[in-house]
């Protein structure tokens, strides 16, 4: 699937971009399954809001508990000051996750999608594991800032060795809130831990190192057309501004590592239930 020289630049830069890497058909199906899970979505029995701008301080059992299950976040901007929803309930969802592959067919076919498996077993992936899935919607003139952060802070194997794959279900520019990293900085260090203790459900995200982001000048835009994927390393740094746009930027994400890989006991997400889902 992937060339020699595909391979090169995703070591070299620490991602790569797979343009048009699935059809149109197979984005609809997903991204009417994750609509029709919004249109069941009770929203006045979960308000909990994603946003990554607290330091994760609003992590809650909701949020734990979505390891295995299918559960909706809110856009901060979508409550107003007195907590009520000032938007319709299909644009004030963040994102959905993170157990859709297990539990929605129309995702866990998408996820089963020959070229992905191929794709991680070409970087070197034996038995390819599908820690996570996330529908990350980024809203038209709300959806919320993702601060620079490396995923590795927040899904953690020994050695550190998930790898992301987002794949854009609309078009991503820099108006609608496009993904932006920076080149060969998967070689720089692991900034900050988010470690949760079991006893009091309780997360913390811990500073490791204060090396400062290389943002000055040369973050890239992931712009790209629906369909397109990046594929990117844990140690990675990305972002992705607020939407201010009047177009919605719908992605999926799914994390993956190998099956020899070990998953560390203080990861927020764990998975007793369901298991190992291999591709
Ligand atoms: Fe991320």
């Amino acid at each position: 699937m992937l060339t020699p020289d595909q391979k090169q630049q995703f070591d070299q830069d620490g991602f790569l971009v797979l343009e048009n890497a699935f059809a149109a058909g197979e984005l609809e199906k997903v991204r009417k399954a994750a609509l029709a899970i919004v249109d069941e979505f009770d929203i006045d029995r979960h308000r909990t809001v994603f946003k990554t701008t607290d330091r994760d301080a609003g992590r809650d059992d909701y949020f734990f508990d979505s390891a295995e299950a299918v559960h909706c976040f809110l856009e901060e901007g979508a409550l107003g000051a007195d907590g009520e929803l000032i938007r319709p309930k299909e644009l004030a969802i963040n994102k959905m996750g993170h157990a859709m592959h297990d539990l929605v067919p129309e995702f866990g076919d998408f996820c089963r999608l020959p070229l992905i498996g191929q794709v991680l077993r070409d970087l070197g992936y034996s038995h390819p594991t599908l820690w996570q899935t996330m529908y990350i919607f980024k809203q038209p003139g709300i959806g919320g800032e993702v601060r620079w952060h490396q995923d590795a802070s927040y899904l953690i194997t020994s050695p550190p060795n998930v790898i992301g794959m987002w794949i854009a279900m609309e078009d991503a520019t820099r108006d609608n809130g496009c993904l932006w990293m920076i080149p060969g900085q998967h070689r720089s260090p692991l900034r900050e831990i988010f470690r949760v203790d079991w006893e009091s459900r309780t997360g913390t995200l811990t500073t490791l190192d204060e090396t400062p982001w290389q943002i000055g000048t040369d973050p890239v835009a992931m712009e790209v057309p629906a369909g397109s994927a990046v594929l990117f390393h844990d140690h990675m740094p990305h972002y992705s501004s607020q939407n201010t746009s009047d177009k919605s930027r719908h992605a999926l994400t799914l994390h993956l590592s190998d099956r020899a890989d070990s998953w560390l006991a203080e990861n927020w997400l764990q998975r007793p239930g369901l298991g190992h889902f291999l591709l």
